[in-house]
This record gives structure tokens, C-alpha cells and sequence, in this order.
């Protein structure tokens, strides 16, 4: 029986697309069933209709300033769904400790950096003007801080004399889209241990991608 997965959104969903092109490998262990968005003109949540996935928006504007009423009709929405594990993609509204506490352990981020460097916004120029030569992106389990959960994977991708905030974001967004089926599966399958405060692949496999 494979897992089913909720992808929360804001926006554009190439990840998305990625975690629903990876489900449909026979041996995947996850399976996307419902895509939710805080906006309606998410552009992601055609990509999940075009799958014919469930996709709707919760649309936090109604909800005025009341984040956990917002959050208590996603989580309702959650559990209808049956989700058993959540995977933010570029869901771009901080989570308050409900949602947070409700999916602990099950819910997870991909952010476009090599955390714990650059968290928040911006990450692809902020790491061009700091002239690192390595840069990437980090799937990691949700914690009450923003950007500071447990590490499950990275991909460390080059920075090249020549690169824009638009080419470097290319770059680290390709890896996203390997590094983040593969996070899923590690934690559906098990295989995924916390040894002090930190988490280890239990089976050898590369935690770190590498583009270099
Ligand atoms: C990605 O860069 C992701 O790392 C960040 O938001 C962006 C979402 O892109 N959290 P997409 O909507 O998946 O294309």
C-alpha cells in the first residue's frame, strides 16, 4: 500500500510535478492524492489537476489575521484526505506550532539552500553576493522555527563565475526535483534513524546529492 501524500502550495509546483512523476514509478512507496493551495491562482494546482489529483485552495485571505483557522480547514482537509504524510513546496505561509505539532515527524520542506546557511527568502542571491562556491537545496522535517528542522537529504550544486540569480536557481531547482522524491521515499521507508539530534540514511545511501 503505498502512502498517501498531500503537497501544500503557493505557487508555481515544478516540485510538485516532480513528486507526482516520481509516485507514478510502480515501486514508488508514496502516492500524491490531494494538492492544496492558500491561493487560488496557484499555478500548481493545475499541473495536479492535469494528473487528476485532487487540488484545491484554502484561501487564507478570508481568514484574515486567524492563521490557526486557517490551519484547523487544512488539517481537516488533511485528515478527510486520509493524508498520512505532508510535503511543503513552496508553500510560502509560516506555520503556526498547531500545524506544526499536529504533523510532526510527517511533515516536510524543501528550501533552496544548503541549510543552515541562507534561510528565508531570496536564497540564490544572497548566496551569490556572499561568493560561496557551493550551493543547493535541503529537504528537511518541519519544526516550529522556519528553515531549522532536521536535515533528511541535500544536493550541493556549483557556483559558476558567470551565474545569474536566474541560473543558479535553475541549477539548485533541478536537483530539487531529484532530491526530493528521494527524501520521501527514505522516510515512508524507514530508513531514515535520529542519532543524536541529527538524522542518518540507515542504508548507505548518499544523504548528499551531488551537481558538482
Ligand atoms: C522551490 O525553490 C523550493 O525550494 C522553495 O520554493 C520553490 C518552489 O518552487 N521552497 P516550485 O513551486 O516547486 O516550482
Amino acid at each position: 500500500m503505498k502512502r498517501r501524500v498531500a503537497v501544500l502550495i503557493s505557487g508555481r509546483g515544478s516540485n510538485l510535478g516532480a513528486l507526482i512523476a516520481a509516485a507514478r514509478a510502480p515501486d514508488f512507496p508514496a502516492s500524491v492524492e490531494l494538492v492544496l493551495s492558500n491561493t487560488p491562482d496557484a499555478r500548481g494546482l493545475a499541473i495536479a489537476r492535469s494528473a487528476d489529483i485532487p487540488a484545491e485552495a484554502i484561501d487564507h485571505r478570508p481568514f484574515g489575521k486567524d492563521r490557526a483557522a486557517h490551519e484547523a480547514a487544512i488539517d481537516a482537509r488533511l485528515r478527510e484526505g486520509g493524508i498520512e504524510l505532508v510535503c511543503l513546496a513552496g508553500y510560502m505561509r509560516r506555520l503556526t506550532p498547531f500545524l506544526v505539532g499536529a504533523w510532526a515527524g510527517r511533515m516536510l520542506n524543501i528550501h533552496p539552500s544548503l541549510l543552515p546557511a541562507f534561510p528565508g527568502l531570496d536564497t540564490h542571491a544572497r548566496a551569490l553576493a556572499a561568493g560561496v562556491c557551493l550551493h543547493g537545496c535541503t529537504v528537511h522535517l518541519v519544526t516550529e522555527e522556519v528553515d531549522e528542522g532536521p536535515i533528511l537529504a541535500q544536493a550541493a550544486v556549483p557556483v559558476l563565475p558567470d551565474d545569474t540569480e536566474a541560473t543558479l536557481a535553475a541549477r539548485v531547482l533541478a536537483q530539487e526535483h531529484v532530491l526530493y522524491p528521494r527524501a520521501v521515499r527514505w522516510l515512508v521507508e524507514g530508513s531514515l534513524e535520529r542519532r543524536d539530534g541529527r538524522v542518518v540514511q540507515t542504508r548507505g545511501e548518499a544523504q548528499l546529492v551531488s551537481a558538482l
